[in-house]
């Protein structure tokens, strides 16, 4: 099973909330691709965020597509029931607001507003394939620390190519980038592994 939990290392995500409203205001839709998504506690939580920053006929326009490589943890996520003993992380008003009891004792389902803007599928990073381009955020976090450095650059540059101009890409603190995909990236916080798609890139 991933490790993986709601509202994990929210600082990045809350950032990336921010940046993604300026770069992203205007637009028709908002594009979202949630790599290495394990059984949906990132993206819901990604997806919880925005829906209280955004009004609710901005917040319709967004699509998070959800990817992982293990297809039982996919299951996971488009069911979308959780036990209580891994929400009480969530705050009191929020939990209340975007979770309903499920059939199963003692489980939560997350409210259709928030499901239905999740797109789950499988897919491999490691084929370095995008499953789409024109993404204005793509978070990949705890995914690529067990990749090589050369698979790493790779799939770092299928990133570079998936976002929009100025969109953003989040990693985990610990995961630093590796100087040949530097040109591709512009840090944006020097706290948070936060990025901006660079203008040019090598
Ligand atoms: C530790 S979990 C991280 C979950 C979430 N991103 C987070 O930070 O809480 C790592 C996830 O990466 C997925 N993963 C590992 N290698 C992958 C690959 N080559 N392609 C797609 N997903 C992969 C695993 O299946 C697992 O769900």
């Amino acid at each position: 099973m991933a490790f993986t939990f709601f509202f994990r290392d929210l600082e990045p995500l809350t950032h990336a909330v921010k940046f993604l409203m300026s770069a992203a205001s205007g637009r028709s839709r908002i594009r979202i691709w949630d790599a290495g998504c394990a059984m949906g506690q990132e993206p819901y939580t990604l997806a919880i965020l925005l829906a209280e920053t955004m009004n609710p006929f901005a917040f319709r326009n967004v699509q998070i597509f959800a990817t992982d490589y293990d297809a039982p943890l996919l299951e996971i996520l488009k069911e979308s029931v959780y036990p209580w003993d891994e929400l009480q992380r969530i705050p009191t008003e929020l939990f209340q607001k975007y979770f309903v009891p499920a059939e199963k004792e003692g489980h939560f389902r997350l409210v259709d507003q928030i499901r239905q803007c999740i797109q789950p599928s499988l897919h491999d990073l490691l084929t370095y394939k995008a499953i789409r381009d024109g993404f204005s955020l793509i978070l990949c976090k705890n995914v690529m620390l067990h990749f090589q450095p050369a698979q790493r650059v790779e799939v770092l540059r299928m990133f570079y190519g998936a976002l929009e101009p100025g969109g953003i890409f989040v990693t985990e603190h610990t995961q630093k980038m590796p100087a040949e995909a530097s040109p591709m990236f512009e840090q944006l916080l020097s706290d948070c592994q936060v990025f901006r798609k660079a203008e040019a890139a090598a």
